[in-house]
């Protein structure tokens, strides 16, 4: 069972929640691949996909909204999950799910999509987006919750492991 994990990035954060996606769903024994999205061709020996995104400004980064348009048909045949990385705090905030998720979830058919909190590292910013953090009084750090996001790869795990391949077309 192969297994896309698609992930949308600008400062590392969601990629490194990727990776750890990723290596859980290797540890369960599934055949799992860590790509962006601009790297996604088609969908061809998928059996599963999933796929992230940072949250900017309440959306999701434009290559993983891109993914989700132009694979929309070849997603709503396979099991899809989605996560989204933003809220920073503890508790994390903003509490309300980007507004796109609804959206993709319904075009991918999504088995479930789950917000993770993100990391802010102001070093890593241009200028614009420090003016936008500090007027937001954003909190930095690292709010990732890397159990969190290993039991969320395990219920993906779970659904996959319990059910057999049934397309990579
Ligand atoms: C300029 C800016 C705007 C942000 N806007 C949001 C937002 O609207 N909603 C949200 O949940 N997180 C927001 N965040 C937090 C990021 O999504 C979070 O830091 C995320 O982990 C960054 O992921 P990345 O390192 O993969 O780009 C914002 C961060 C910055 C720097």
């Amino acid at each position: 069972m192969r297994v896309l994990v698609a992930v949308a990035s600008k400062h590392g954060a969601t990629l490194e929640i990727g990776a750890a996606v990723m290596n859980r769903l290797r540890e369960r024994g599934l055949e799992a691949n860590l790509r962006s999205p601009e790297e996604v061709r088609d969908l061809t020996g998928y059996d599963a996909v999933v796929i992230g995104s940072a949250v900017y400004a309440g959306r999701w980064l434009e290559p993983a909204r891109v993914l989700v348009g132009r694979h929309g048909g070849a997603l709503a045949k396979r099991p899809v999950w989605l996560f989204s990385s933003g809220p920073l705090g503890d508790p994390p905030l903003p509490a309300d799910a980007p507004h796109d998720a609804t959206a993709m979830a319904k075009v991918t058919g999504a088995v479930d999509h789950r917000v993770f909190a993100g990391r802010l590292d102001r070093e890593l910013l241009g200028i614009a987006e420090r003016a936008v953090v500090r007027a937001l009084r954003a909190p930095e750090g690292d709010f990732r919750d890397f159990a969190a996001i290993s039991a969320w790869s395990d219920d993906i795990a779970d659904v996959l492991q319990a059910q057999p391949a049934v397309t990579s077309t």
